[in-house]
């Protein structure tokens, strides 16, 4: 096989899992392979019968470890991260450079981007020897290509970096890991908390949670590992960094 194969995932690694977007991945999964289990670490619980979950705080490369000490010999066959934010208590996008706060460029970064690379180098050892998927959903905005509106500095760079991240770690594990698939993907505007404020304008379709849950595992379980290390959309088109 070039592929994972929906059918063949026994482990799941799911970061955001009470996310709008994270959720509605874990219900699809589920829904769509009944012997698979997920693993998620999120910041409050998630209840079901086939997901083993821990609270900790998620950006966080100690809890991290630990989280992955408590199932030491469990191999994934895919990783997903969906965790991501635009607006927090630090406040929302920058419109213009006077909006621009350390601050909050930081914590854009630690969110979107830093969680990423820390994520691959504690689930190193229990990447699956048959094929496995890494996946961090990023954003069309963090295109520097196809950014032509400018504003939302935080977001599109911290989305940017994550895209770089992606394309490294991607080159890292072609040589150690024949059967991997490094991925970043645009979800499409979905309807979740994230997105409610700022969809006001959007003239292009919003997706439910649940059609972009789809669309993504369309689009993951449709690439090959000869396309490890792409930014792709949600509809499969490769978008530029
Ligand atoms: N919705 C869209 O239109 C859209 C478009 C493009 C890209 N995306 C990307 O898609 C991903 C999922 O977004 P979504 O729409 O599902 O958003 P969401 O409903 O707000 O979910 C975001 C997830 O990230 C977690 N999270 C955020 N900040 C965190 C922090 N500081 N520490 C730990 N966890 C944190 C949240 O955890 P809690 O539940 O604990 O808060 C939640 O699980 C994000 O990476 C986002 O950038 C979304």
């Amino acid at each position: 096989m070039d592929k994972i194969d929906l059918n063949s995932i026994k482990h799941v690694l799911l970061l955001g899992a009470t996310g709008g977007i994270g959720q509605a991945i874990m219900n699809h999964l589920l829904d769509q392979n009944s012997s698979l289990v997920i693993h998620a670490l999120t910041r409050s619980p998630v209840e079901h019968p086939r997901v083993h979950n821990a609270v900790a705080d998620v950006i966080n490369e100690s809890g991290l470890t630990e989280f992955m000490s408590s199932f030491p010999s469990v191999k994934f066959e895919m990783i997903i991260n969906t965790v991501g934010y635009l607006e927090n208590e630090l406040g929302g996008p920058e419109k213009s450079l006077r909006d621009i706060s350390e601050e909050k460029l930081i914590e854009y970064f630690r969110a979107n981007a830093v969680l990423t690379p820390v994520l691959a180098k504690v689930v190193r050892n229990h990447l699956s020897d048959d094929g496995f998927v890494f996946v961090a959903l990023s954003a069309m905005v963090g295109s520097i290509g196809e950014n032509e509106l400018g504003g939302w500095y935080g977001y599109r760079a911290s989305k940017a970096a994550l895209n770089a991240f992606i394309k490294n770690i991607a080159i890292e594990w072609r040589r150690s890991h024949k059967k991997s698939l490094v991925l970043a993907i645009h979800p499409g505007t979905t309807h979740t908390s994230l997105s409610e404020k700022f969809s006001t304008n959007v003239t292009h379709k919003i997706h439910s949670p649940s059609e972009s849950a789809a669309n993504i595992c369309n689009v993951i379980f449709g690439a090959t590992f000869a396309q490890s290390g792409s930014f792709l959309n949600w509809d499969g088109r490769v978008i530029q960094w």
